[in-house]
C-alpha cells in the first residue's frame, strides 16, 4: 500500500518528461510575414511566440523538448542555440542583460529538432516525433498558441495523466458560432471540478454538427499508443493528416480525459489574436507597460473622439 503524502514529503517526479512543439506549419493566415519566417518566430513583444511555449514546457518541468521544423527550420535552430559572434560582442560591451536574453532560450531545456518534410498536417508532425519520444507518454505544445505565463494549465494536465494514465486535452468553452475554427469534444462528467471524460472529438465541425462547444486548444499530454493509430489515419479535413482523428480513436477506447481552462490563451497564428496578445503583453511589462498604457489611452480616447464627432456630423 502506498504511504499517504506528508505536507513535507517531495513532490513525486512526473511520469512525462519529453514536449514535442511542432512549428512546421505554412503559415498561410499571415501571409506575407510567414514567406521566409515561420509564425512561430514572430515576435510578442521582444520574444519570438515559441519561446514563451518552450518557457512553459520548461516551468511545467519538460526538460527535453523536440521542435517539429519545416521549411524554416534554420531561424529555429537558431534561436535555441548559442551565438557565439553576438554573445562576445555583448561581453565586450559588459552588456549582461542582452547577453542573458541571448543565452536564455538554449538553457530552457534539453533541445531537439527534427524535420516535417512536407507540411501534411498536425497528425503527420507529431507521429515525425515518435523515434525520439519512444514509450512513454508526451507533452504537445503548439509553437503558435501562447497561454499566458501566469496560468498551470500545463501543470494540470500533467497532473491529471498521472491520476488516470491514457491521454489529456486542453478544452475552452467558445462561442457556437466559433466552434467550426477547432476541433471540438463530445464530453461526459468525471464528478472532478475542470476534468472531464472525453467521448468523442470532430475537427472544425459546422455549429449544427458540433456536440458541445468545448474547443481543443494547443496543449496535448499523449498516451505512445497514439504512433500507432496515427501511422494508420488517413488524411482526413482539408488534406492533412489529423491529430484529432487519432485522438477521436482514443476516446472511443475511453482512455482520454479534457482539462477545462478558463484562462487567458492567445492564438498568435491569427492576425487579430496576434495584435490582442502584443498590446496585452506589453501593457504589463513592468520596462515597457507604463509608457505604452498612457499612450494607448491617448491613442483610444482620439479614436472615441473622432467617432463621436463622425456620429454628429451624419446626424447633422
Ligand atoms: P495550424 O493549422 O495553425 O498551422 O497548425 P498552419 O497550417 O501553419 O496555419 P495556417 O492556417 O496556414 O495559417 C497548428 C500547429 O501545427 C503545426 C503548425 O506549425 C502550428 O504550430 N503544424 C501544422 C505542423 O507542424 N505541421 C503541419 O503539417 C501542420
Amino acid at each position: 500500500m502506498n504511504a499517504p503524502h506528508s505536507a513535507s514529503a517531495p513532490t513525486p517526479a512526473r511520469t512525462v518528461r519529453k514536449a514535442v512543439v511542432p512549428a512546421a506549419g505554412l503559415g498561410t493566415r499571415f501571409l506575407p510575414a510567414t514567406k521566409a519566417t515561420p509564425k512561430e518566430m514572430l515576435p510578442v513583444v521582444d520574444k519570438p511566440a515559441i519561446q514563451y511555449v518552450v518557457e512553459e514546457a520548461a516551468a511545467a518541468g519538460l526538460d527535453d523538448v523536440l521542435m517539429v521544423t519545416g521549411r524554416h527550420k534554420r531561424a529555429i535552430e537558431d534561436h535555441f542555440d548559442n551565438a557565439f559572434e553576438l554573445e562576445q560582442a555583448l561581453a565586450a560591451k559588459g552588456d549582461s542583460v542582452r547577453l542573458d536574453a541571448v543565452r536564455d532560450p538554449a538553457r530552457l531545456a534539453d533541445i531537439h529538432h527534427i524535420r516535417q518534410r512536407d507540411p501534411l498536417g498536425l497528425g503527420h508532425a507529431v507521429l515525425c516525433a515518435r523515434n525520439h519520444v519512444g514509450d512513454q507518454p508526451f507533452a504537445v505544445l503548439l509553437g503558435d498558441d501562447l497561454i499566458d505565463p501566469r496560468e498551470t494549465l500545463l501543470s494540470r494536465m500533467l497532473d491529471v495523466r498521472d491520476r488516470h494514465e491514457g491521454s489529456v486535452v486542453a478544452l475552452m468553452e467558445v462561442d457556437p458560432s466559433q466552434i467550426h475554427l477547432y476541433g471540438c469534444a463530445a464530453v461526459e462528467p468525471t464528478g472532478e471540478d475542470g476534468v472531464v471524460r472525453v467521448t468523442g472529438l470532430v475537427e472544425k465541425p459546422s455549429p449544427e454538427n458540433a456536440p458541445s462547444n468545448y474547443a481543443v486548444i494547443g496543449r496535448y499530454v499523449l498516451e505512445p499508443g497514439v504512433f500507432d493509430v496515427l501511422e494508420r489515419t488517413p488524411p482526413g479535413r482539408g488534406g492533412e493528416i489529423q491529430l484529432t482523428d487519432a485522438l477521436q480513436e482514443l476516446a472511443g477506447r475511453g482512455t482520454v480525459h479534457g482539462v477545462v481552462f478558463r484562462g487567458r490563451r492567445y492564438d498568435t497564428g491569427d492576425k487579430a489574436d496576434y495584435l490582442r496578445t502584443v498590446v496585452r503583453l506589453a501593457c504589463e511589462r513592468p520596462d515597457l507597460g507604463p509608457e505604452f498604457v498612457a499612450w494607448l489611452k491617448e491613442f483610444v480616447a482620439g479614436l472615441t473622439e473622432a467617432e463621436r464627432s463622425g456620429r454628429e456630423r451624419f446626424a447633422a
